[in-house]
């Protein structure tokens, strides 16, 4: 296997949206590629947040990686929708759907990467079959829904799981974690196997270039070593 990549995927849910462009444009003048957005439909969780007409706009003036985290139901409907507003990796719940390779195989058509993303609640076992398929898993590390929530230290033990697999398998899928990352937790997560971060608050609230320089810097530093 190829070394791993270590990259930060800010989550759009915690920026200002007043001065969103400029944002974008701060993460990535920090040298970050990936930005994570959170859809949320008020169903699958109890939010809503944001969805197709705000993506399709920030498209136009960026650059950034796409990592978009569907938290709906009836992820299929929406596949084609989100493909074309521009998402580079789609990633949808493992718990809202029954059409799992339908799905991945509609993102791999259009050449985008697909993502599979499991809740605190549901066991790796059940997406362990899908790594062989899948370029990148998401592993919740917060129930699925809100930002700013407490880190859920009992989900390492899942993403080692999966880097065992993927390692042993010499897979090439990607481990992202989501929620409660910050300057204590990013540790654990990158020890036990994680190589995509994503944080919202701890990016987003303060500084944020010298946050997104801040934890630019530690995983650079994580894929020197690796
Ligand atoms: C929660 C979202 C997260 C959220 C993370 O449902 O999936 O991406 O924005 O926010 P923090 O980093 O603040 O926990
Ligand atoms: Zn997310």
């Amino acid at each position: 296997m190829g070394k791993t990549v270590y990259q930060l995927a800010p989550s759009l849910l915690a920026a200002d949206f007043n001065i969103l462009g400029s944002q974008l444009k701060t993460i990535e003048e920090c040298g970050v590629r990936y930005l994570h957005i959170d859809v949320m439909d008020g169903v699958f969780v109890p939010q809503i947040s944001l969805g197709m007409p705000v993506i399709e706009s920030i498209r136009k003036n960026s650059g950034l990686v796409f990592d978009v985290h569907l938290m709906i139901v009836e992820p299929e409907r929406y596949i084609d929708t989100f493909l074309k507003d521009g998402a580079d990796i789609l990633t949808f719940h493992y718990e809202a759907t029954d059409q799992h390779r339908q799905i991945i195989d509609k993102i791999h058509a259009a050449g985008r990467k697909a993502g599979m993303v499991i809740k605190p609640a549901t066991p790796i076992e059940d997406a362990l079959p899908y790594l062989k398929d899948i370029d990148q898993l998401l592993i919740m590390t917060v129930e699925p829904g809100f930002g700013g929530q407490k880190f859920m230290e009992d989900m390492l033990p899942k993403i080692r799981k999966a880097r065992q697999m993927i390692d042993k398998e010499n897979l090439s899928c990607d481990i992202e974690v989501d929620g409660g990352i910050n300057k204590d937790t990013i540790r654990l997560v990158l020890d036990a196997g994680a190589n995509v971060i994503v944080s919202g608050s701890s990016v987003f609230r303060g500084d944020l270039k010298a946050n997104a320089l801040y934890y630019k810097g530690v995983l650079d530093e994580e894929g020197r070593k690796a």
